[in-house]
């Protein structure tokens, strides 16, 4: 009974299709069927027609995996965007002299401490005539010499019982008067520079940043210790200058940083040649933490430095915010919020990154990291650790083998808008200036003899 019926249906099924194909304006289609063509004709047409669909199936393939991968297209603006709509970057300048001798006569009181130390030698009684506040300050001093802590055999390790100063404001206090460090600040608007001054805590230690953001809007108060800041106003003796905007670009500043070599002593002496006398530079983003130890310009104590900035700006249009952030390669700024800064952007995302693995390594921060009350800052003896996690997470980027799940679980994807500046620099050196200069203790020396 079944036979006959299914036989009718597939007959029926045979006659549409043949119906199909010869009125079909589909192209070829026509010749799979007709009385009048060969069967080996038919299997031409028929085998030509499922090579094509294969090949169009083929080249849809590649399109969508070509989307897949990079679903986002890279075009440049055709807009100009006006210089005065822009920001100002941040300048931050670390001074590599690190005491004044007049605060704390540093070279004198280590090489008695050397000295009496080494005189001792062999016998088990030495006489130390150096106090223990002196070696305690000396310790806090060398947290700026990587040379220092990096040699095993050095006799500053016999000192750890000695308690250190309090070392952020001890540091502070003995850093470089910083109306010695900028004598002259002048730009083109009429906002007075030292309004836009702070205070920074980088890795080089005690910085002077210009226009970038306050305390308040680059960390999360509530996470953050509270017993030293890490950006501070410049007055902070007068009434605290609430600043309102950023600078923006349209602006020219000219600085004059200049030490008076007389009084300065070298933070790490005779254990590194590297450090002189000059600064370290960086140019930033006003919404980044800056971390010289990524990128710096050294500019030594007889030269003038001109920078000409070419800003390059990377936008994201907000339609992209439907796809991944892998797929796209950028993070919006709510989508990767961070535990201590407010702002997302990749170098805040990379310092916190590198915070991170330091405690996990160490079990405590550099100074300059930012930190919760329950940690503790690396004591001098320690200090080595967070500088051999900063190597060791360097190395781990360069050699991504995809198990390491310490820098996957970082993640730290450039901002979507975000703004990169391109430099151009000149060095020259300006050797009468420096003449005039370094011959005056201060200012108010260098004004007197002006003067007569
Ligand atoms: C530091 O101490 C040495 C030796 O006592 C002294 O000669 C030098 O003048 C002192 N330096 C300062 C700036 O007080
Ligand atoms: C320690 O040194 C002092 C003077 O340098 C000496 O008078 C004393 O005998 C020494 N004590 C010992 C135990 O060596
Ligand atoms: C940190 O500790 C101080 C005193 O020890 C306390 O007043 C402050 O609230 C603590 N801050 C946080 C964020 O826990
Ligand atoms: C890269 O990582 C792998 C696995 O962690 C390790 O075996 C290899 O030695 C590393 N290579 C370098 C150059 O560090
Ligand atoms: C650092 O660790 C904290 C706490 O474990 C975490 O909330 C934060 O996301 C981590 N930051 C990064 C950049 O991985």
């Amino acid at each position: 009974m079944k036979t006959p019926t299914k036989r009718k249906s597939s007959v029926k099924v045979g006659a549409l299709f043949e119906e199909y194909c010869s009125e079909s304006s589909v192209h070829g289609v026509r010749f799979f069927v007709g009385n009048q063509r060969g069967a080996c004709v038919k299997l031409i047409w028929v085998s030509v027609f499922i090579l094509s669909l294969a090949g169009c199936g083929m080249m849809i393939q590649q399109a969508y995996n070509k989307w897949d991968r990079t679903p986002v297209i890279v075009t440049l603006s055709e807009v100009p965007t006006p210089v005065w709509d822009m920001d100002f970057p941040a300048i931050t300048i670390c001074p590599e002299i690190k005491v004044l001798n007049t605060k704390y006569n540093f070279t004198h009181e280590f090489e008695a401490l050397q000295s009496q130390w080494y005189q001792g030698k062999g016998t088990t009684n030495r006489t130390i005539t150096i106090t223990d506040e002196s070696i305690g300050k000396m310790k806090a001093i060398m947290h700026h010499c990587s040379g220092i802590y990096k040699y095993e055999g050095n006799f500053m390790f016999n000192f750890n019982h000695v308690p250190e100063p309090n070392l952020v404001d001890f540091l502070k206090d003995v850093a470089l008067d910083r109306r010695g460090v900028f004598t002259m600040c002048s730009s083109t608007s009429d906002a007075r520079c030292n309004d836009y001054m702070q205070v920074t805590l980088t890795n080089e230690g005690i910085c002077y940043s210009f226009n970038m953001i306050s305390q308040a809007e680059m960390f999360h108060p509530d996470v953050l210790q509270d017993e030293y800041q890490y950006l501070e106003p410049w007055d902070t003796d007068g009434a605290t200058v609430e600043r309102g905007e950023l600078l923006k670009v349209a602006v020219m500043v000219k600085f004059s940083a200049v030490s008076y070599l007389r009084n300065a002593a070298n933070a790490c002496p005779s254990f590194s040649a590297q450090r002189g006398r000059g600064y370290r530079v960086l140019i930033h983003e006003p919404t980044v933490y800056p971390d010289l130890s990524k990128r710096n310009i050294r500019l030594s104590l007889s030269q003038t430095l001109t920078v000409a900035l070419k800003p390059n700006i990377m936008m994201t249009s907000p339609e992209l915010s439907k796809y991944s952030a892998q797929k796209r390669q950028c993070y919006f700024g709510h989508e990767h919020p961070l535990r201590f800064f407010r702002r997302y952007n990749q170098d805040n995302c990379e310092l916190e990154c590198l915070t991170n693995y330091t405690l996990a390594r160490c079990g405590c921060v550099h100074f300059s990291m930012p930190r919760t009350n329950g940690t503790r800052v690396c004591r001098f003896e320690e200090e080595h650790c967070p500088y051999d996690a900063r190597g060791a997470l360097f190395i781990r980027k360069q050699n991504r083998t995809g198990t390491d799940d310490y820098l996957l679980r970082c993640d730290c994807l450039p901002a979507c808008s975000s703004v990169r500046f391109d430099l151009q620099i000149t060095q020259d050196s300006h050797t009468e200036e420096r003449e005039v200069r370094t011959r005056f203790e201060t200012l108010e020396e260098l004004q007197a003899r002006l003067q007569m």
